[in-house]
Parts: C-alpha cells; structure tokens; sequence
C-alpha cells in the first residue's frame, strides 16, 4: 500500500513503525515528520493542516490510505477534502471531530446518547463560574471549551486558581465547571468507521508532569499496557472493554451518525474508573500521545488493514483486534520548561545506544538533524518504548534506554508503569 501519515509526533512514528513492522512492504510517507520519521518513512515538506495540499499530493502520489495522526488537521477539514475527493482517510471529518474540538459539543452528544460523563455547567462569565464551583463543590475542575493542547484543564481544591484559570480563557467563549470524578483512569480507542466499533487494547497515561502525579498537566509523560489491575475489578480486561464498547463507544457512533455526521476513524475514550462505574472525562478524535507507543507494538493484526478497512466501511469484516500477552511501558523524554516554555535546539546524544538495548525502540516525538547531529526541536521529545513478559522487565529495560540518552535539562519521570510492578 502507498500510506501517508500526517503529523510530526512520537504517535505518528509508532504509526509507521507499526506498518512497517507488517508482512506486506508499504511505501510510507509521512508530512511532515521529524528526524526520526526520517528513517521509516519519506519525510514530505507538506502543511499538514491543509486540505488543497494534502489531497493534490494525495492524489498525484496515488495514495491508497491518508492516516490522520493530530487534532489539527482534522478540525482544519482535512479528512473532508480527501473524502471528497474519494481518496480512503482514517481520520473523521471537521464535524464528527467536534467530539474532540469542543467539550460542550461532547457534552451534548453524550447526554443525547446517554453516556454516562461528570455533571458539567457551562459559564459565560466569573459570576457564573463562582457559582457553578459553589454548587459542585472541591475539588475544582475547570475546562477550556476548545483545542488546548493538554493545558485547557486545571483540577485544584483551590478556588481561586479555579476562578483565575476559567478567567485566562473566559474572553475567548464558555468554560466547563465540571463535578470531579475520583478514580484510575484508562484511554480506550476504538476504531470506528462510522457504524461498526472495533476496541483495541487498553493503557494507561501519565498526564502530570512529575513523580507522583505532580506537577502541571501535559500531553502525556508515559504510559503501558494492557491494564492487570482491570482483570480485579472486571474480571478480565475482555469484560471491560466490551462494557465501555456496550456502554460508551456504539451509542455515540450511533449518535454521531443519527445527526448525519459519521465517525470514520479513531474514537479515543479517556475514562475514570468511580465507585459508581465508568465516567467519561473526555473524547478525543484520534490516537492518544503516548498511548499509541504501547498499544500499536501489541497489537497483532496488521495495523496497516485495520486502518483502510476503518476509512473504506468495512470494519464488520474484521473481528476484534488480537493484542500479544507482551506488556509495553513507554517514558518521555521532555525539554527543559517543558510544558509551559520548552528549551528547543539543544543537542540529543545517546540516541543509538537507547535504541540498541534489547526488547527497547525509540518513537521520535520532535528531533531534527543538523550537521552537528540530532537535536531536540519542541517539548515532548521522543518516547523510548520498551517490550517485556513482565512489567519488571520492560520498566527495567525502559529506564536503561532512558539513562543513556543525553539532553542537557531533559526530564522524564521515573515512576511509570511502577504501580504495576510487583516488589
Ligand atoms: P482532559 O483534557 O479533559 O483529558 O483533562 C486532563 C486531565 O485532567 C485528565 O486526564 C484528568 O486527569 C483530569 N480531569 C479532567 N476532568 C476531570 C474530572 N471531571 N475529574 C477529575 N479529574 C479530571
Ligand atoms: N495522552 C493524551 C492524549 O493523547 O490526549
């Protein structure tokens, strides 16, 4: 197959190295990639963002299978203009990616499909925010309506930091005060092409910057995969997932395409485990950062059919996705000041030898090559991937890589897939 992959991120590189891992050779081009997607795939010099320029390069380069990796283009309307143009994109369109783009429009769409989510009040001022706080009670937590890149939410006891954040984003629309959910929380995706659902396996996401989960959100400082800890409280991970499936992934795929905008892609459940049962915290539209690099290694089923027959609506022919019994543990590496003013341009040394330990491959997340070697080009910078038989080995093997890589100022923490281990 002839695939391009949009977007620049260690997601987008665990997509490739999945196809490429497949059987089936595939001409693999990614726009516009980084310095490790250099290596996988052809890096286009392409705005990814772009309809027009997507789908003539699309349709010049006879392009089988477009994979939309990031939220922006989506919601810039590029999965529309190829599936005008009759060229197969997993990724939905500029509607149907709403689900991601605005926490109101998910909102209403839950409660129209009677998915179960936290209570939510809309505020257009700082009077109704104080009010709805007030009425929901601490802890707060206060959600920007639109795309902000991990950093729309805050969760705090303290009200008046609620107050400040919903103020910061007050002048550009409403905000969400929302009931707080206690829990574990799970990313589950589905595949949807836009009328048959089909799960993939489980992870977890280490949102808070440091040790702990302390610190600022991000996009994502780590994850593993599959979950052991569901198997108590579900009786297996088969259970949960069709009971999210059952419970929250068909009825809004039913939903979406009752109002006559279809779903055609990857439908990204983040949910809080309650005492009182599954709760939707959020959707997103596409494969969650780093989710990604621990489900797509284990996934057994070549990734590569799964994803057109998602974009062509012949999901039903594929059963459920088969996962191997391998566990995968992943740890980013960020910049200095990341997330709230990342160093870039600093040099990344020790990438070879990471990426030589055994069992260990390197998702490049934001690198360029320069005359003087790699370097780090944004905050979240790679994500070096690790797979085990046992949570103790690929967390083991994970950190060795980590140690060996150079970035002056780089941070990652030190503690994911640790509740998992076994002492
Ligand atoms: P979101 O951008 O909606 O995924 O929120 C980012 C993070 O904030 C989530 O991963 C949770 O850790 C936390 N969060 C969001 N909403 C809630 C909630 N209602 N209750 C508790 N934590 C939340
Ligand atoms: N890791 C969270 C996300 O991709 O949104």
């Amino acid at each position: 197959m002839r695939i391009l992959v949009l977007g620049s991120g260690a997601r987008e590189h665990a997509i490739i190295v999945a196809l490429r891992s497949e059987d089936e050779p595939h001409a693999i081009f990614a726009a516009p990639g980084n310095a490790g997607i250099a290596a996988d795939a052809h890096l286009v010099d392409l705005d990814p963002t772009d309809p027009e320029a997507v789908t003539a390069f699309a349709h010049d380069e006879a392009i089988d299978l477009v994979v939309i990796g990031p939220e922006a283009p989506l919601i810039a309307g590029v999965g529309d203009a190829l599936r005008t143009r009759g060229i197969p994109v997993f990724g939905p369109g500029r509607a149907a990616a709403q689900l991601e783009g605005s926490k109101a429009f998910a909102k209403r769409v839950m409660d129209a499909a009677g998915v179960p989510t936290g209570r939510a009040i809309r505020a257009r001022d700082s009077a109704a925010v104080a009010a709805a706080l007030d009425e929901l009670g601490a802890p707060y937590v206060v959600k920007a309506d639109g795309l902000a890149a991990g950093k729309g939410v805050v969760v705090t006891d303290d009200r008046a930091a609620a107050i400040g954040h919903a103020e910061a984003f007050l002048p550009s629309g409403p905000v969400l005060v929302e009931e707080f959910l206690d829990g574990p929380e799970v990313s589950l995706f589905f595949l949807s092409d836009g009328d048959t659902v089909r799960a993939l396996s489980p992870a977890q996401d280490y949102k808070r910057l440091g040790d702990g989960d302390l610190g600022p959100n991000t996009g994502g400082m780590g994850a593993y995969s599959p979950l052991p800890w569901l198997s108590e409280r579900f009786g297996g991970e088969d259970e949960f997932v069709d009971l999210v499936t059952r419970e929250v992934a068909e009825p809004v795929i039913r939903q979406l395409d009752a109002e006559g905008t279809p779903f055609i892609g990857l439908l990204y459940a983040g949910l809080i485990l309650t005492d009182a049962g599954v709760r939707v915290i959020e959707f997103n539209a596409r494969f969650g950062d780093p989710e990604t690099q621990v489900v797509l290694p284990r996934l057994i089923d070549p990734l590569s059919q799964l994803l057109l027959a998602t974009a062509s609506g012949t999901l039903e022919s594929h059963s459920k996705p088969a996962f191997a019994e391998a566990v995968a543990v992943t740890v980013v590496l960020a910049s200095q000041g990341y997330p709230d003013a990342p160093v870039t341009g600093r040099a990344l040394h020790g990438t070879d030898a990471a990426a030589d330990v055994d069992g260990v491959h390197l998702a490049h997340g934001a690198t360029a090559r320069t005359d003087d070697g790699l370097i780090a080009t944004g905050g979240r910078v790679l994500s070096v991937v690790a797979l085990g038989s046992t949570f103790a080995e690929a967390r083991g093997i994970a950190y060795e890589a980590i140690e060996l890589i150079d970035l002056e100022g780089g941070q990652y923490r030190t503690d994911i897939a640790a509740r998992v281990v076994e002492d």
